[in-house]
C-alpha cells in the first residue's frame, strides 16, 4: 500500500449492507446479507453448497455483479472506488488457476507485473513470499511437479504478492486431504498473526472451528447466524427437550446447574442442558419437585440440522 491510500481509522476491514443478488434466471443467490468483519480478524462464512458463499465472495472481488446493496473494504465502497477496493484486497479462488508450465518464481513475479508493481520489488517480494510459503527450494521447478499442498500454498503466495489488507480464501480446501489441509491452515495462520485480515469460505465446521475467531452462517441466500466460534460451540453443545408432564407446570422450576428449564406452556416444560449431562439428573430433580413425566421429545435444532446438511457428502465431488 502506498500512504497515498489513507484509510479511515477505523473502519472495518469488510462491511456488507443488505446486500442482495438475483442472477439472471432467476435464481435468488443473496437475499439481503449484512456483516461486518473487524481489521485483523480470522473470519468463517461457513454454509452448504448452494448457500451463496461464492456469489457473496464473487461480488466482493468485484467478478460478479450484486442486484443491490453495498460492500466497502477498509471503508472504501467497492462500486464508487473500485480499483482503490480492490488494491487492498487478494483473491484465491478454488480451483487451482495458475500455468502449470510455468515456475513459481515466474508466476509471483508475472502476477505482480500485472498489478504494476516494479520487477524490482517484485523479485524481492516473490522470494518473501515463496519463503513463506515454503516453496523457496521449488522456486524454479516446473509448477506441473509441485504437490497438491504446494500448489495450495502457491496459491495463496501469489494472492499475497499484492500485499493485500485483506485475504479471501473461497473454500480453498475442499475435497482436499486432511493433511494438505492442515498444512494450509498453519500457513493461513502465519498471514494472519502477522496482521492481514482473513475471510474463508468453507462447508467444514471442523476448519473454521480450528482457524476463525467469527463466522457467519449462510443459508440459502441468508445470514441465520452470527458472532464469535466460541458463542457457537456453546449453542451446539446445548441439547433441548419437550417434557410432557402430568398436572401444571410447578410454581418454582428445580434448580440444576447448567439447566434451563422452562414452561412451554401449562403441561410442558422446555429443558436446555448440556449434551454431556446425565438426563437422570433432570428426571431426579424434577421427581423431587413433585413433577411427573408422562413423555418427552427432543427439541429440533435448525443449527444442527444445518450442519448435519453442511457435512452431508457433496454429491458433485469426485
Ligand atoms: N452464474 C450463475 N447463474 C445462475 N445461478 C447461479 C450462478 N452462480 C450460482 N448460482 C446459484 O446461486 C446459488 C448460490 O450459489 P453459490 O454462491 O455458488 O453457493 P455456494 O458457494 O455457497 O455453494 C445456487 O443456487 C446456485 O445454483
Ligand atoms: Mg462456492
Amino acid at each position: 500500500m502506498t500512504t497515498s491510500n489513507a484509510l479511515p481509522a477505523s473502519a472495518p476491514a469488510l462491511s456488507v449492507r443488505d446486500l442482495r443478488k438475483t442472477y439472471a434466471g432467476g435464481v435468488e443467490a443473496l437475499k439481503g446479507i449484512s456483516l461486518d468483519v473487524a481489521p485483523g480478524d480470522f473470519f468463517a462464512l461457513l454454509g452448504p453448497n448452494g448457500a451463496g458463499k461464492s456469489t457473496l465472495i464473487g461480488i466482493i472481488s468485484s467478478l460478479v455483479n450484486k442486484t443491490s446493496g453495498d460492500v466497502d473494504i477498509f471503508g472504501v465502497d467497492i462500486a464508487a472506488r473500485r480499483d482503490a477496493a480492490m488494491r487492498l484486497l487478494g483473491l484465491v479462488p478454488q480451483e487451482i488457476n495458475f500455468n502449470l508450465f510455468e515456475k513459481p518464481y515466474d508466476i509471483l513475479v508475472n502476477y505482480a507485473g500485472f498489478y504494476g508493481i516494479p520487477r524490482a520489488e517484485a523479485a524481492q517480494r516473490a522470494e518473501a513470499e515463496l519463503r513463506n510459503a515454503r516453496l523457496w527450494d521449488k522456486a524454479q521447478v516446473m509448477s506441473r511437479t509441485l504437490s497438491g499442498g504446494m500448489k495450495r500454498r502457491l496459491m495463496i503466495a501469489r494472492a499475497m504478492m499484492t500485499r493485500p489488507k485483506l485475504l479471501i480464501l473461497d473454500e480453498p480446501t475442499a475435497g482436499v486431504d486432511i493433511e494438505i489441509r492442515r498444512d494450509m491452515w498453519r500457513t493461513l495462520r502465519e498471514i494472519n498473526a502477522a496482521g492481514t485480515t482473513i475471510i474463508l469460505t468453507t462447508h467444514y465446521l471442523e476448519e473454521a472451528e480450528s482457524l476463525c475467531r467469527n463466522l457467519a452462517i449462510i443459508d440459502h441466500g441468508r445470514i441465520v447466524q452470527q458472532g464469535p466460534m466460541r458463542a457457537l460451540l456453546a449453542q451446539l453443545d446445548v441439547e433441548g427437550f419437550l417434557l410432557d408432564i402430568d398436572g401444571d407446570v410447578p410454581a418454582a422450576m428445580p434448580l440444576i446447574d447448567g439447566v434451563t428449564i422452562t414452561a412451554a406452556d401449562a403441561h410442558t416444560l422446555d429443558v436446555d442442558m448440556p449434551r454431556a449431562m446425565d438426563l437422570n439428573r433432570v428426571f431426579a430433580a424434577l421427581d423431587t419437585a413433585g413433577v411427573r413425566v408422562r413423555s418427552m421429545r427432543t427439541k429440533s435444532n435448525r443449527l444442527e440440522e444445518l450442519f448435519v446438511r453442511m457435512t452431508a457428502r457433496d454429491p458433485s465431488a469426485a
